[in-house]
This record gives structure tokens, C-alpha cells and sequence, in this order.
């Protein structure tokens, strides 16, 4: 019998799980309980104790997560130096994953797979990763990387550790509310290769060095980056029109920023980081950045309704025009991404190692069969 193929995996459930829901019908999405709307005052060390604790922190319990983090910022020099090494023109994406990989060789305990020493890791690569990607920043620009400040946040340190200089509260809540945003999203392709990655019990850095290599992708988190190549190209608001008519005239055209795999409305995260987009526009006086995405929505929403069709704006969209008016270049917004998904990373690893079952769907052959082997000097 003909086995039923689901391309990609669409629609199918591989296992369950308490940390994330989304309603792509709806759009709809969920942390443990609570609508992302409910979470966008929250700071991003909250929203990390409640994926991965189940509860959002008390005042004491948020500090004692704080001091817990506070050392954990200090990367080995050796991998500073390793990102010192290597070619200025490296992309960021690629000197991020190798510097999570080189990480395990300096811990104490890279393969342990108790719940204990899996949060322990856990807990360095959360803050390890924005200390990573402000210092390979840093060392490209020739600049001598900084040392994480105790007293500020994860969004503030990350801020702080990419200019040197102390940011401003109403950047870092701006960070705060993007990593919140990107913090968690199910079984999306990086938290899946995550996930598929530790069921053979391997350890914790090589599953967060594959999820890395996913979320790259510019069907993934790439698509940030992206939507602003996109935007550059165009130039100017009155050129959005041709740009996606053209795009969609190709049939392999894509309108990055654009479509989900799960949602069928627009994206909730959307919808939240156009309003951020909005505010740092006014707040800016430059608004072209953000005009310019308006004008691309509606155009593919006219586009879309003459076909009968939702392709929405997804998280990807707005988070471009927000990184840029934050000043970071365009190459740096899949690793902020990075930043943020680590934790969703690392909730999904906690669940997998506590109830492991081996990823191993199949794979339907469609190629010949019975053929004999002849010796080489007989094949002609
Ligand atoms: N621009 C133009 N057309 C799009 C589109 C986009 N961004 N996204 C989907 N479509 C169209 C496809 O052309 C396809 O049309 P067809 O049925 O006539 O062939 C149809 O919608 C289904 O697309 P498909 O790629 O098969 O759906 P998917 O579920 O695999 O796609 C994405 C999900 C995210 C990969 C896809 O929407 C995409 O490539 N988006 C752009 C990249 C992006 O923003 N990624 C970030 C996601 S958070």
C-alpha cells in the first residue's frame, strides 16, 4: 500500500507538549497559558521563568533568576578568541554557530543529559548567546568587545555589549518586547531539528548548533534580513507596487516577510511589532522604513484578495523596519533572532530529554530495485 506523504511534515503532530499554542486560524498564539498581547510589558527574563518554570516570577523569584544568569555572561577566551580568528567578512549566523559548537569544549560537563546539568547549560546560553553575537559585532568593527554589566538585563546587557555604550529604556524595552516576540513558537524547523537532534541523546550544544544552522534559513529566521535586502532594493515607498507585482508574477516569487506554514490570519507578533515599527518611526521623524512595509502589506493584501487567498505579513515582516530604526545592520538580525529563541530552544530540550523518543520517521523510496552488482572491469 502507497504510504501517505505529508511534504514537509505540514500537519503533523510528532509529540505534545505544555509550552506553546498557536491557533493559526485564529492567530492565536500562546506561552503556557497566556496570549502573546498579555506578555509585551513583560521583560524578556520573565517570559524566559515562565517558559521554562511554567510561572511567571515573583518579585524575588525574578531577582534570584538574575543573580543566577549575572556570571554566566563571561565567555571562555577561547572562544573569543576563536571569533577574533576569524574573516571579517564572516556572516554573523555562521560565527555564532560555530562559536555555540566550541563552547562545549570548554564546560565541565557538555554531555550530561540530567534535567540538572541540561538547565545548567541552559541557563550560559542564554546569556551566552547575546554576549556571543555583541562580541563577534564588536571584534568585526575592530572593536574591543565589552564586559557584560551585572546590574542590567538581558535586553540591556545586549544593547550595552554591542555599543559600549548604556542604553537608553526605551531601546532596551524595544529589545525587550522583540525577544519576547521571537522568544517561542512551537515546533517551528529550528526547535524541531532541536528537538529531532537530542532524541539520539546526544548533547545539548550540538542540538542548539543545528537549531542555529535552521533558523539561518530564509524560509525561517533568515527572512528578516531578508525583508530589509527587499526594502533597500526598492528604495522608495512608490516603488513597493512594481516590486511586489513583480514577485508575484514569478511563480517561484516570494514576498519574504510574507506567509506561514500554521497561520492563516496574520501573524499576532505582527501585528504587535507593526505598532513598535509605528511608534519608532514618530519617535524617529524617519518614517520610511516603516511607510514602506504599510505600503508592501497592502499591496499584498489587495494582490491576495483577488486570488482568493491569506498570505499575511509574519513576525519576520515588521522586525526588519524595528531593527533598523534600533541602528543594527541588516546582516545582525537573524542572530537577534537567535537571541531570543534560545530560550524557546532550550524549554523544548527540557521536555525531550525528560521524556526522550528517538526521531526516526520514514522516508518513502521511490528508486529502482533488483539490480546486480557487476565487477568494474566489466561495466565498460
Ligand atoms: N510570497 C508569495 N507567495 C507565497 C508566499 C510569499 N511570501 N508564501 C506562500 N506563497 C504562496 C506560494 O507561492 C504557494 O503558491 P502555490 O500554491 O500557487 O504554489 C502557496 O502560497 C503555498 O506556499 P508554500 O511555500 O508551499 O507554503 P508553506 O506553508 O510551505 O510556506 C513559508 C510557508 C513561510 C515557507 C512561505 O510562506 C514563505 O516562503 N514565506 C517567505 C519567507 C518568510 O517570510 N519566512 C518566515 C516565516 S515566519
Amino acid at each position: 500500500m502507497e504510504p501517505t506523504i505529508h511534504r514537509g511534515l505540514a500537519g503533523v503532530y510528532f509529540d505534545t507538549s505544555h509550552i506553546c499554542h498557536i491557533d493559526g486560524e485564529r492567530g492565536e498564539l500562546i506561552y503556557r497559558g497566556y496570549d502573546i498581547s498579555e506578555l509585551t510589558d513583560a521583560s524578556y527574563e520573565e517570559v524566559v521563568h515562565l517558559l521554562w518554570r511554567g510561572e511567571l516570577p515573583t518579585r524575588d523569584e525574578l531577582s534570584a533568576f538574575r543573580q543566577e544568569l549575572a556570571p554566566l555572561f563571561a565567555l571562555p577566551d577561547g572562544v573569543i578568541e576563536a571569533l577574533r580568528n576569524l574573516p571579517k567578512d564572516t556572516d554573523p549566523m555562521h560565527a555564532l554557530r560555530s562559536a555555540v559548537s566550541l563552547l562545549a569544549a570548554y564546560d565541565e560537563d557538555p554531555d550530561g543529559v540530567d534535567d540538572t546539568n541540561v538547565r545548567r547549560i541552559g541557563a550560559s546560553l542564554l546569556v551566552r548567546f547575546p554576549a556571543l553575537v555583541a562580541t563577534f559585532e564588536r571584534l568585526r568593527r575592530d572593536l574591543p568587545p565589552v564586559t557584560p554589566d551585572p546590574e542590567l538585563t538581558i535586553a540591556g546587557n545586549f544593547l550595552y555589549m554591542l555599543s559600549g555604550e548604556a542604553p537608553s529604556e526605551a531601546a532596551t524595552r524595544v529589545m525587550d518586547v522583540a525577544l519576547v516576540l521571537h522568544a517561542e513558537h512551537g515546533s517551528n524547523a529550528s526547535t524541531f531539528v532541536a528537538r529531532s537532534t537530542a532524541s539520539s541523546l546526544t548533547d545539548t550544544y550540538s542540538a542548539i548548533t543545528a537549531a542555529v544552522g535552521s533558523l539561518k534559513g530564509p524560509l525561517h529566521g533568515g527572512a528578516n534580513a531578508a525583508v530589509m535586502k527587499a526594502l533597500e532594493a526598492i528604495g522608495s515607498v512608490e516603488a513597493v507596487e512594481q516590486y511586489v507585482l513583480d514577485t508575484l508574477a514569478d511563480p517561484k516569487g516570494r514576498v519574504m516577510g510574507f506567509g506561514h506554514r500554521v497561520y492563516r490570519v496574520l501573524d499576532p507578533r505582527a501585528a504587535i511589532l507593526r505598532g513598535v515599527s509605528e511608534r519608532l518611526a514618530e519617535e524617529s521623524g524617519d518614517s520610511t522604513w516603516f511607510e514602506m512595509s504599510l505600503e508592501m502589506e497592502r499591496v499584498m493584501d489587495r494582490e491576495m484578495e483577488k486570488k482568493g487567498r491569506q498570505i499575511k505579513a509574519n513576525v519576520d515582516f515588521f522586525s526588519a523596519s524595528v531593527y533598523r530604526m534600533l541602528g543594527f545592520p541588516s546582516d545582525q538580525y537573524t542572530p537577534i533572532f537567535a537571541v531570543a529563541r534560545i530560550s524557546g530552544w532550550m524549554a523544548h530540550l527540557y521536555e525531550q530529554y525528560a521524556d526522550n523518543s528517538l526521531t526516526r520517521p520514514r522516508i518513502h523510496y521511490l528508486g529502482e530495485t533488483g539490480k546486480r552488482f557487476v565487477p568494474i572491469d566489466e561495466r565498460g
